[in-house]
């Protein structure tokens, strides 16, 4: 499969050209940390550089970039993060795009790019969790866990340890 073919095509916003990469390997986590405290995406708020890398280290990051010439190196200005566990559900994290950017078609070429990108594997399913966006995601197809065929359980781990079973 040819790899150029399945990155977005730049994009053009009244801001620049936005180019798209994959910068699992490449990205410093200290630059997501400030992009996300800056864009004030508050279930990041406390995340620390040592839980970013360990993030990278188990799931994909694809970024957008303002950039004269589509060239890798510009101002951050959109994240998604991808994980997968290659056989059933893979799942969106980190869905965000810079304010002054916002409306311009950052988010969808994203998540579109996610739901194709080739280190998913063969799963069945794509999940994710929102609190604010539930409006942004029919448009690719999700639905509400309540209306499909099993219900979404979850539980804390201070619950757990509240139980002893941690
Ligand atoms: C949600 C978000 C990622 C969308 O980014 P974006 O780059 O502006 O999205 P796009 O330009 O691709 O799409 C814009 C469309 O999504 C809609 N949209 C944007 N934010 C939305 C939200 N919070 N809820 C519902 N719809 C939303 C817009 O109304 C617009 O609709 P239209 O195409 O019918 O005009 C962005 O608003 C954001 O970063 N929000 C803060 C973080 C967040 O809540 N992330 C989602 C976590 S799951």
């Amino acid at each position: 499969m040819d790899r150029d073919f399945l990155v977005p095509e730049p994009l053009a916003t009244p801001q620049g050209t936005v180019a798209f990469f994959d910068e699992t390997w490449s990205v410093d986590p200290r630059e997501l940390q400030i992009f996300f405290q800056a864009e004030q995406v508050y279930w990041t708020a406390d995340r620390t550089i040592e839980q970013w890398r360990r993030l990278l280290a188990c799931s994909r990051l694809l970024t957008a970039r303002l950039v004269p010439e589509g060239h890798r190196g510009g101002r951050l200005v959109g994240a998604t993060r991808l994980w997968s566990d290659h056989a059933y559900e893979a799942k969106l994290y980190d869905v965000v795009t810079a304010q002054d950017i916002m409306g311009f078609g950052v988010a969808s070429e994203l998540v579109k790019w996610a739901l194709r990108h080739p280190w998913v594997g063969e799963v069945h399913r794509f999940v994710l969790e929102t609190r604010d966006a539930a409006e942004f995601y029919p448009r690719f197809g999700f639905r509400m866990g309540h209306e499909m065929e099993s219900l979404h359980m979850r539980v804390k781990t201070s619950e757990l340890q509240a139980r002893g079973l941690r």
